[in-house]
């Protein structure tokens, strides 16, 4: 199989947790062309992610919103920009339970204005590509059996959910009514580091390491499946070199876990690490749930396995571990998040429930 290859790739929000640890992943692999990189660096886009990449000369940065059209045309017509990789979007469901606004905006508007820039200056361009980053998210709620597969039916359940289906099928319309070149991928919940400590892992390792409560929303039974963003970063990088343009793949981690058990196993990885402090579990708080909370996500990822040839490297203990000492070990990191207003969210978050 003849890999695709790009010259100018541009990054849509490289600044926050996936889309950093893709540009870490770029450079790695050392991707011969220039990487440009679109954030409006909003409260989760933060330039720390790429201190060690800003200076390189084949890596160039713009704060810009997607929403603006005019700007984001003009960086794609400066850069030659052949391939879009793109992850910006408002990604915290609880944050779109209680401000759906801007996820209307970012994750629809921002997407649609990306697609009429590529359709409009790609027109007669060949090989190149709009890959979408997407959730499992779109494809609803599990019962206790069964599996998303790519052509599960879209039934998203919170205003997050439901802007990101509304760009995926953005993104394929697209692709049917345009034959602009695209591909999607749909993956399970991401963890690793540089991920903002408003999602369970990195919330929890924080609270952890100050002895505050672990906030387990209901039940603590819902299930999640857990991709190590690495993994999540070799999967796209294949199917934009080798996918079928038109097709959507998804990626997981095969890997699900109870919220409280998960949260139990932090736990004793924390004992081990810091025995004076144990039982880290008596931290447990059960909490009041999040409204229309998904019951179980799981992912058949089978057709990127078979197609692409992509698996998972990391197993969750390795990944879990590895996350847990990045946190431990990034304390200006923290700190400086924790100088914004991300207490005053948290606070926010809990109290209006
Ligand atoms: P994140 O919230 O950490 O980062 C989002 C980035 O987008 C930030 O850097 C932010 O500044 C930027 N951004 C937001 N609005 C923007 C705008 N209007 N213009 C330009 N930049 C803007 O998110 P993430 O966890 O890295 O997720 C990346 C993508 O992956 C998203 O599309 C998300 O839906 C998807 N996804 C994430 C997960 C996960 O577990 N984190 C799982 C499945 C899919
Ligand atoms: P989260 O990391 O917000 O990802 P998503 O909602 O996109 O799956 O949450 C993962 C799971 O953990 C989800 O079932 C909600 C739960 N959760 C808690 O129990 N406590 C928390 O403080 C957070 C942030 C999440």
């Amino acid at each position: 199989m003849s890999k695709r290859q790009f010259n100018n790739i541009l990054i849509t929000g490289g600044s926050g947790f996936i889309g950093a640890n893709f540009i870490h992943y770029l450079f790695k692999q050392e991707f011969q062309g220039n990487v440009i990189n679109i954030d409006k660096l909003t409260y989760a886009g933060n330039p720390e992610n790429l201190k060690d990449i800003e200076k390189k000369s084949k890596y160039f940065f713009y704060q810009a919103d997607i929403c603006d059209y005019d700007k984001c045309k003009d960086i794609i017509l400066k850069h030659n920009i052949d391939c879009v990789v793109h992850f910006a979007a408002e990604s915290h469901v609880d944050r779109s339970i209680h401000g759906p606004k801007d996820f209307i905006y970012t994750n629809i508007i921002g997407t649609f204005n990306l697609l009429e820039i590529c359709r409009n200056l790609w027109k007669d361009k060949d090989n190149t590509l709009f890959h979408h980053i997407s959730t499992d998210e779109v494809f609803g709620s599990l019962g206790d059996s069964g599996y998303f597969f790519e052509n599960t039916p879209y039934d998203p359940r919170s205003p997050y959910s439901a802007s990101k289906a509304s760009s995926d099928h953005l993104v394929s319309a697209y692709f049917h009514t345009y034959e602009l070149p695209v591909t999607i991928s749909n993956c399970s919940n991401n963890y690793g580091a540089y991920q903002f400590p408003e999602k369970l892992i990195p919330l929890m390792i924080l609270n952890l390491q100050e002895g505050e409560n672990l906030p387990v929303y209901g039940d603590g039974k819902n299930i999640r499946d857990w991709l190590y963003v690495e993994d999540h970063c070799s999967g796209i990088y294949s199917i934009i070199q080798n996918g079928n343009v038109g097709e959507t793949y998804n990626i997981g981690g095969e890997n699900e876990w109870e919220n409280i058990k998960l949260v139990n196993k932090m736990c004793s990885i924390m004992d081990e690490l810091f025995p004076d402090n144990s039982p880290h579990n008596k931290l447990i708080t059960y909490v009041k749930d999040r409204p229309g909370h998904d019951r179980r996500y799981a992912i058949n990822c089978n057709k990127i396995k078979d197609e692409l040839g992509w698996k998972q490297s990391v197993d969750f203990e390795t990944g879990l571990r590895k996350t847990i000492n990045w946190y431990l070990s990034n304390t200006n990191w923290i700190n400086n998040i924790k100088s914004g207003t991300y207490k005053n969210w948290l606070q926010k978050n809990y109290e209006s429930r």
